[in-house]
């Protein structure tokens, strides 16, 4: 069903955020929910509440969101419909830990709502907050469905560990059903992520070599081009496996690793991914010297506000296996780091050599396997590269792209905020691109006992990496050992140069 279609069936909502006067709000809810009311994908009747601790009025809320605007996504004077849609901003200081003011906020929405009308309750608060807040909510009787339907949406990070996580779930589900609790990835709402289920389960070409047989590792790299910026608070002491891996990596893990599911639900889906998370085969911490690497880039301990002494890890790769029958045997290699080269984030599928070799060739020349790149940031789209004959040539082989761009493919469409999507989603009860309770817990299984290592006495060496390049030494050496190498499939180039065969 269109999108439009779906949203003439909303009605009455009102949006709650926690946390409101903070960086989310202004950078990415608001933009997201103005870019729908401007599609006419929102309800007529539709308003949004601040909650938040800063003094502030309801005119001061939307001169900083019109601030975000601005700086954020280049608008240089407002539009007209901007002048309508702030007349449905609201504000309301509280303090999260407070019952007052959990009465207070229940009495504002009863003025402004003046009727029956949807609750979206997004926590986009620091998370330290987050039990207080669903405290709040359950002591007065805000998630009753009497008058209309009451959601959750809760951003990352989903707890610190498996036990804080599991705490959190817990506390959920005595005010709430799962039904009713959106865990947001933000990288489940980019269309490129979704095009992955796409591309894999509406062509049949592929599935039958998505396999053990055909395949011989895959590759997942998100790396990042800033560093730290001005999150060291959040960021030292977290790190990239809690900050990256146990999430948007793992995400893309199961997206990739997944058996089809016979329908398109939300359950469906989730069912499939948890049980790829079930199959992955754990690393216990004293294993993480041999399965992982991490680093820490040049300059990351002068960064205000991180810890000079900091052990904190900005890079991370890892070597998983999915040990079912689909997968035995296929190394999964997973990296992530701040401040590298480029900002890329691409699934790299690299296909087995061909078992044998007809061609007259020179002693010490290789077939160069065939790779398939889901790009999915910045240059959306997908390349597959095959062996071509070099014309005129008798023998000669060299590799080429076929090559799918999003930009020139959809007539430059600009491809939507992940926000978008999400927000729509949630207003629309469709969970499927949001983390069920029990996948979170899981994912946190895995990365627990790493982080664990990580921490621990029989840790692998902190490599230190300069900042723009591909990460330390140390993540090439981790690839060679099992002589393979990292490769950008999408319109970059192997950091290691050219690829190297087995
Ligand atoms: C966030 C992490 O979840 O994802 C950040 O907390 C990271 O550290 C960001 O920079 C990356 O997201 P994107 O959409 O820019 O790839």
């Amino acid at each position: 069903m269109s999108f439009d279609r779906l949203a003439e069936r909303a009605n009455a909502t009102t949006f709650v955020i926690f946390g409101a006067s903070g960086d989310l709000a202004q950078r990415k809810l608001v933009p997201a929910l103005f870019s729908l009311r401007s599609k006419g994908r929102l309800p007529t009747d539709f308003r949004v509440l601040g909650f938040a601790t800063r003094p502030w009025s309801a005119e001061e809320f939307r001169r900083n969101l019109e601030e975000g605007l601005k700086r954020y996504h280049g608008q240089t004077s407002l539009p007209e419909s901007w002048v309508e849609f702030s007349r449905h901003l609201h504000y309301l200081p509280g303090n999260f830990a407070d019952p007052n003011d959990f009465s207070r906020l229940a009495q504002e929405l009863r003025a402004l709502e003046g009727g029956p009308a949807n609750r979206v309750f997004y926590f986009a608060a620091p998370p330290r907050y987050y039990p207080d807040i669903v405290r709040g909510l359950g002591e007065h009787q805000l998630l009753s469905e009497s008058s209309g339907w009451r959601r959750i949406v809760i951003e990352k990070p989903f707890g610190r560990d498996l036990a804080s996580a599991h705490d959190l779930n817990r506390a959920l589900y005595e005010v709430a059903g799962e039904d009713q609790v959106y865990r947001i990835d933000h990288y489940l709402g980019k269309e490129t992520v979704q095009n992955v289920l796409v591309f894999r389960f509406a062509n049949s070409i592929f599935e039958p070599i998505w396999n053990r047989n055909y395949v011989d590792h895959v590759q997942i790299t998100v790396a990042e081009q800033l560093g730290v910026e001005h999150r060291a608070k959040y960021y030292d002491g977290v790190g990239v496996v809690r900050d990256m891996f146990q999430n948007h990596l793992l995400q893309l893990l199961t997206l990739v690793a997944m058996e089809p599911p016979s329908s398109f639900t939300a359950d469906a889906l989730r069912n499939e991914k948890v049980k790829v998370l079930r199959a992955v085969r754990p690393i216990a911490p004293r294993e993480t010297k041999v399965n992982s690497v991490r680093g820490q880039y040049l300059g990351y301990r002068e960064e205000p506000g991180v810890d000079p002494n900091s052990e904190t890890a900005t890079f991370g790769a890892l070597r998983l296996f999915v040990d079912n029958w689909r997968w035995q045997g296929v190394p999964f290699y997973l990296r992530s780091g701040k401040e590298l080269r480029e900002k890329a984030t691409e699934v790299l599928i690299q296909f087995k050599c061909p078992p044998h070799v007809m061609f007259p060739m020179a002693a010490d020349a290789e077939i160069t396997p065939n790779l398939l790149s889901l790009c999915l940031q910045p240059d959306e789209g997908i390349h597959l590269r095959f062996e071509v004959k070099v014309p005129d040539n008798q023998a000669e082989m060299r590799s080429m792209d076929m090559e799918f761009h999003y930009r020139d493919a959809f007539g430059g469409m600009a491809i939507p905020e992940a926000y978008e999507r999400l927000l729509l989603d949630v207003m629309q009860g469709d969970a499927s691109l949001f983390v069920r309770g029990d996948q979170i817990e899981l994912a946190w299984g895995i990365v627990d006992p790493i982080q664990a290592g990580w921490e621990g006495e029989q840790a692998p060496a902190l490599s230190m990496y300069e900042r723009g390049s591909w990460g330390p030494a140390a993540a090439d050496t981790f690839m060679a050992h099992d002589g393979r190498a990292w490769i950008m499939g999408c319109g970059g180039h192997s950091p290691s140069g050219p690829v190297r065969v087995r």
